[in-house]
């Protein structure tokens, strides 16, 4: 999020939450990794593709914009979306500019390296800090063309389209679903079957929405998913894009601290791989039930979440099913007995802001006692003082304080960038005081 001189940043002074609340939300921001996909994918198609719920957000809002500047027909009405795509994609007048999302810049180079013409990627203050590097690297080394600051590490980035990119076996150094999306993206108009393998698996979007659109890529016994090259055109998309498990989870996280409150929240995707932090709430002695009501690409359903007394907990294993929540989980093990550990986390210094550092710094100045490590955080229970937050752009940041203020009164500084991926948030949060 760019601010001009002079220009005032939102903050928010949340008041603490002196009842319970019994609800069931059905207008949480729909789910935004899926809500990228969209936008990018129906390009795969020579037909139009239909979204519903679609995440009407600057990060996702970028991304279609961006594939409409690449040539597609975009009609937007509400969070109804309409693309029909063109032929050959044509190259843009202007910058691609993905604003504060990695996801967009990060999978538009895996599909932009093949496509004929030139392109500049560039996003706001904080993605030009954000390393490319895990995606310039593998897919320079199946010949893409991509340049940018630091040798292709940094925003903005400029890319060449190549035909003909090589077949690979990749093997991921770092478990990330944007590293594993790009190279699939690549691998869709490569010359041969193209391998890729992470130590982990990461959110499966990318697989589940493709294949439901009749790409042929399938994981071998070796872990390996295998990519084949697109024959024709893909089936266009017909999709109502879930609710987002990672905003939803504020929700959860607010039903979880308040005694005898319980939240319902509505049409959530149960993806495995994005509801490990539910998981973990679970194992604090929260009682979470999941609804399982249908499977479209994804299983989707209502996730309860009622309060417990809050144990302290380990999170070690699946770091990449929980990553993004890992700031909201942060508030809860600040008030559950015990000390919480997380380890293996060190991806989380390269989201939107360093968040190790912008969880243990904003926790200090609530009176929590922590110790900081390289890859995560020991967090002592028990604490929790109203105390100014310094946001660092980051809106997971921004709303897990702001949840904490429902504890005890805080005041958040620099909350604009909850734009980016839950624009009706504060709305929802006072719907609390009803
Ligand atoms: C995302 C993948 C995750 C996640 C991010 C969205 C995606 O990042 O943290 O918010 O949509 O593919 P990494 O793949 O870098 O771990």
């Amino acid at each position: 999020m760019g601010h001009f001189l002079g220009e005032e940043m939102e903050n928010f002074k949340i008041k603490r939450l002196d009842k319970a609340f019994d609800i069931e939300i059905d207008s949480i921001a729909s789910d935004k990794s899926i809500s990228h996909r969209c936008a990018m994918f129906s390009i795969f198609s020579n037909q139009t593709s239909y979204i519903k719920n679609f995440l009407t957000a600057e990060d996702t809002l970028n991304s279609l914009s961006i594939v409409e500047q690449l040539g597609a027909k975009v009609k937007r009405n509400g969070s109804s979306v309409e693309i029909t795509p063109i032929d050959n994609l044509s190259e843009p007048a202007d910058i691609l500019d993905c604003g504060n999302a990695g996801t967009g810049m990060r999978l538009f180079c895996g599909l932009l390296a093949s496509v004929d013409g030139a392109f500049t990627l560039t996003g706001d203050k904080y993605l030009k800090e954000r390393p490319m590097k895990r995606v310039a690297d593998p897919l320079r080394s199946i010949g893409a063309k991509i340049d940018g600051r630091e040798n292709g590490n940094k925003a903005p980035l400029f890319i060449r389209g190549v035909k003909n990119l090589k077949p690979f076996t990749y093997h991921s150094p770092v478990d990330s679903a944007q590293v594993k999306s790009a190279m699939i993206l690549a691998a869709l108009r490569g010359t041969g079957v193209s391998k890729y393998k992470e130590n982990e698996l990461t959110r499966d979007h990318t697989e589940r929405m493709l294949k439901g659109m009749g790409a042929d890529i399938e994981t071998d016994k070796e872990g390996f998913i295998n990519i084949h090259p697109l024959k024709g055109h893909l089936k266009p998309l017909n999709i109502t894009v879930p609710t987002d498990p990672s905003s939803a989870f504020f929700f959860a996280i607010a039903a979880a601290i308040t005694p005898n409150s319980r939240v319902l929240i509505k049409n959530v995707t149960l993806n495995p791989t994005r509801i490990g932090a539910y998981e973990v709430l679970k194992r604090m002695g929260v009682e979470v039930n999941f609804i399982e009501k249908e499977n479209i690409y994804e299983p989707i359903g209502d996730i309860e979440v009622k309060h417990k007394e809050l144990n302290a907990v380990v999170v070690e294993e699946h770091i990449s099913w929980l990553i993004d929540e890992l700031p909201a989980l942060s508030i809860a093990m600040s008030l559950a007995s015990g000390k919480s550990l997380v380890k293996n986390a060190k991806e989380l210094r390269v989201k939107e802001s360093d968040r190790i550092k912008a969880v243990v710094s904003n926790l200090k100045k609530c009176g929590v006692k922590y110790t900081e490590f390289e890859d995560g955080y020991e967090i002592v229970g028990g604490t929790l003082n109203k105390a100014i937050i310094n946001s660092h752009g980051d809106h997971r940041i921004a709303m897990s304080f702001s949840i904490a203020g429902l504890f005890c009164d805080m005041d958040i500084e620099d909350t604009d960038c909850i734009l980016t991926s839950f624009p009706n948030f504060k709305e929802i949060l006072d719907s609390l005081r009803n």
